[in-house]
């Protein structure tokens, strides 16, 4: 193998509030050969994810934090440059935590293989990918929406909520999306078909709940908390579900969590507030990807991946996911 180079996106310092340039090192070094049982991969895509604001803190979590001067943490989808396992050949797609850098070894187990050409590439890291399941099994697992049901989603246009919105209508139930701006809300209701949406930043979120929910929610999927949490949990219908997928208006600020002062509506309603974590449902991955996959095919669900170019972007294209400047899937293309 010719000698390549790795350019890696390593944590520098751990952010406190919102992570900028300083808190990150970009570097360059050889790319080692694969060991036995490693595939060497050139990374072509790269997830980018709420869930990387909390990678980075020093707290416990789901996952272990990131440690300082390793590389951030990332999934990805590449294509095998060399390869020492059976089964993976030059060429071959492939996905697994990659991380924010052009080139890595790993070992082959921590791999899985993709079907379909480099265009199908993004799609892996969205709705056929981890947003995807994350759609799909929180609304369906947790949310339960039942044909004619009211479901409530919150980051509505952004990479898990436009899903989220589209399969509560192919299962019969009524969408109401909240999202950041009356183009996105055009999005919505225009390209998407969801029933309403509600623009946080310019109205009143509880007013335009109580208009579109005449009936009460029945299940709110929220991708946001703090306030936006505290309007839906006002308007909920007896015996909703509330399904804690994320809470982005809190990530940056982790030490001062805003915490919902309408709690009580979930006795009053007779409702449950149920945490979500995706990565439960990994032995069922293939079940959501073929329903997924299937809805994408017959034209019933929609998909939109926000591509942003170039590795050393990175650091600012993270931050469009707290400003709102991504629609859709958030997703950096480092080569190909
Ligand atoms: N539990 C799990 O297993 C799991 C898995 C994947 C993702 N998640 C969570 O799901 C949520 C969505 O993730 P995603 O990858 O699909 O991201 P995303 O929705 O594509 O991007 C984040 C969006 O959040 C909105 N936002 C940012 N700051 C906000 C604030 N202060 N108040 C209200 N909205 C704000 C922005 O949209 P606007 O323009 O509308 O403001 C932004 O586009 C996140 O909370 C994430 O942590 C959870």
């Amino acid at each position: 193998m010719p000698e390549l180079v790795n350019r890696a996106f390593r944590l520098a310092a751990r952010p406190e509030g919102v992570p900028s340039s300083e808190h990150w090192a970009l570097t360059t070094e050889p790319v080692p050969e694969p060991g036995e049982g490693q595939v060497c991969v050139r990374v072509l895509y790269i997830s980018l994810d709420p869930a990387m604001r909390g990678w980075i803190a020093d707290r416990e979590s789901y996952v272990a934090p990131v440690q300082i001067d390793e590389v951030m943490r990332a999934i990805a989808v590449g294509e095998v440059v060399s390869s020492r396992v059976e089964g993976f050949e030059p060429g071959d797609h492939v996905s697994g935590l990659l991380g924010v850098q052009e080139y890595v070894s790993v070992d082959g187990r921590a791999l899985t293989k993709l079907e379909g050409d480099r265009s199908q590439l993004p799609l892996r890291l969205g709705a056929l990918g981890m947003p995807g399941m994350t759609a799909y099994f929180g609304l369906l697992d947790i949310g339960r929406p039942e044909p004619g049901q009211t479901v409530v989603v919150s980051g509505a246009a952004g990479g898990v909520g436009h899903l989220v919105g589209q399969i509560a209508r192919i299962k019969g139930a009524r969408s109401v999306g909240i999202a950041g701006g009356q183009e996105k809300c055009r999005y919505l209701t225009e390209d998407l078909g969801f029933d309403a949406a509600i623009d946080y930043k310019s109205e009143n979120v509880g007013a335009s709940l109580r208009e579109h929910c005449p009936d009460g929610i029945d299940v709110y999927f929220d991708n946001v908390g703090g306030e936006t949490l505290d309007a839906a949990l006002a308007r909920l219908a007896r015996h909703a579900r509330v399904v804690i997928c994320g809470a982005i208006s809190q990530y940056n600020n982790p030490d001062d969590i805003a915490g919902p002062k309408n709690y009580l509506a979930l006795l009053v309603r007779h409702a449950t507030m149920t945490g979500f974590v995706v990565t439960d449902y990994v032995s069922r991955w293939p079940e959501g990807a073929r329903e997924m996959a299937g809805w994408l095919q017959s034209g019933e669900l929609k998909t939109h991946e926000h591509v942003v170019k170039g590795l050393e972007g990175f650091p600012e294209a993270l931050l469009m996911l707290f400003t709102g400047e991504n629609s859709g899937k958030l997703v950096l293309q480092v080569a190909g």
